[in-house]
């Protein structure tokens, strides 16, 4: 496994990261399509024989249960030392006033909730899963800084948000001496390049990670477009973020996979090549429920598209409305 530098910070982390929102109580929160705890293990366990070091969670994932599972797999599989655990905070956890948010007082009950499931007593990446409208950005950022303070947290990082916004809160921290986000954890990927405009120049120019959630459009890429499985059948998310501009999309898929049968791969390989060998990025977050998946994120590691691949792959790609930032 290879390893790098997190964004311009010291951590190093492996070029993936395991995305922990595929292992879950299916019945707790809204992704039925999860993996029960005694199938999600052995997911876990491979990962980190791999040298996969990088985790990712959140707070509401399968309703805290990802957190749970994640948090006793790697005590039972791994060394805390060597592993970057991260994890999120904004969605609503209850119903109510001040049932999520980014405020003040949602991080610092948020914060130890994750730290109680999770049974550690610090998380290496807290990130915001969201931009919060309705409480001011310095509230916000000076919590976090506090957290970290406190001890309970080693880094900050943000998820999908507007560049101006993601601007923005960097420079509020670095005026005020509060600690700077280091990770940018946006939607990337062959279906979804909308972040190639803004945030990823802006990325490359603060010296900041990047790490893309769901590189595989959520399987989207890695199958015939009419073709279904459990997870595109119930996974409530899809159809918000891959159903807007169906016909280029469709033609992407294709384009996957014709490089995929010339280089004799599977077309996950390629799609997941793609993504990495970005220059922004630092590893991006797979999702993984099925033996071989594990196998085919790793593999692609190594698969160097060149120049004239890329370009067969981009070139179906129109321009897309924004998505996944609510
Ligand atoms: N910050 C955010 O807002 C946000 C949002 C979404 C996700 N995330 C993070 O990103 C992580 C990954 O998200 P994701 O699961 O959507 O990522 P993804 O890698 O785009 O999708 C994973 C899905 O792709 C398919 N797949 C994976 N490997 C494959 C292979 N080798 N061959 C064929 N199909 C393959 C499987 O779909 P099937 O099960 O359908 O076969 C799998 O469930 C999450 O766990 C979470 O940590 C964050």
């Amino acid at each position: 496994m290879d390893y790098v530098k997190l964004g311009r910070t010291g951590l190093d982390v492996s070029r993936l990261c395991l995305g922990c929102m595929s292992y879950g109580v299916p019945d707790r929160g809204t992704h039925a399509w999860t993996l029960p705890e005694d199938e999600s293990r052995p997911f876990i366990r491979k990962a980190v024989e791999a040298g996969i070091n990088f985790f990712d969670t959140a707070n509401t994932y399968s309703d805290g249960s990802s957190e749970e599972i994640v948090g006793r797999a790697l005590k039972d599989f791994a060394r805390r030392d060597e592993i970057v655990l991260a994890t999120k905070v904004y969605m609503r956890m209850q119903p109510g006033p001040n049932g999520g948010g980014l405020s003040r007082k949602a991080i610092f009950a948020e914060i130890d909730a994750s730290l109680r499931r999770l049974g550690t007593d610090y998380v290496d990446l807290y990130q915001i899963h969201r931009f919060d409208y309705g409480t001011p950005m310095e509230e916000t950022l000076e919590a976090l800084n506090d957290v970290v303070r406190a001890g309970k947290v080693r880094y900050i990082g943000a998820s999908s948000m507007y560049a101006w916004q993601f601007g923005k809160m960097l420079s509020i921290s670095e005026r005020n001496g509060w600690t700077r986000f280091v990770t940018m954890q946006n939607h990337l990927n062959l279906l979804y390049r909308e972040e190639e405009r803004e945030m990823l120049p802006l990325c490359q120019a603060e010296g900041i990670g990047v790490i893309p959630w769901s590189p595989l459009a959520r399987g989207r890429l890695t199958r015939d477009w009419s073709e279904a499985s459990k997870r595109s059948e119930t996974d409530k998310v899809i159809p918000s973020l891959y159903s807007r501009t169906e016909e280029a999309d469709r033609a992407v898929v294709e384009a996957v996979a014709e490089v995929a049968a010339k280089r004799g791969v599977p077309r996950a390989q390629v799609a997941l090549a793609w993504v990495a060998q970005k220059q922004a990025v630092s590893a991006p977050i797979i999702g993984a429920t099925k033996e071989h998946h594990l196998d085919d994120a790793i593999a692609a590691l190594s698969l160097e598209l060149s120049e004239e691949e890329i370009a067969a792959l981009e070139a179906p790609y129109v321009p897309h409305a924004v998505a996944g930032f609510s």
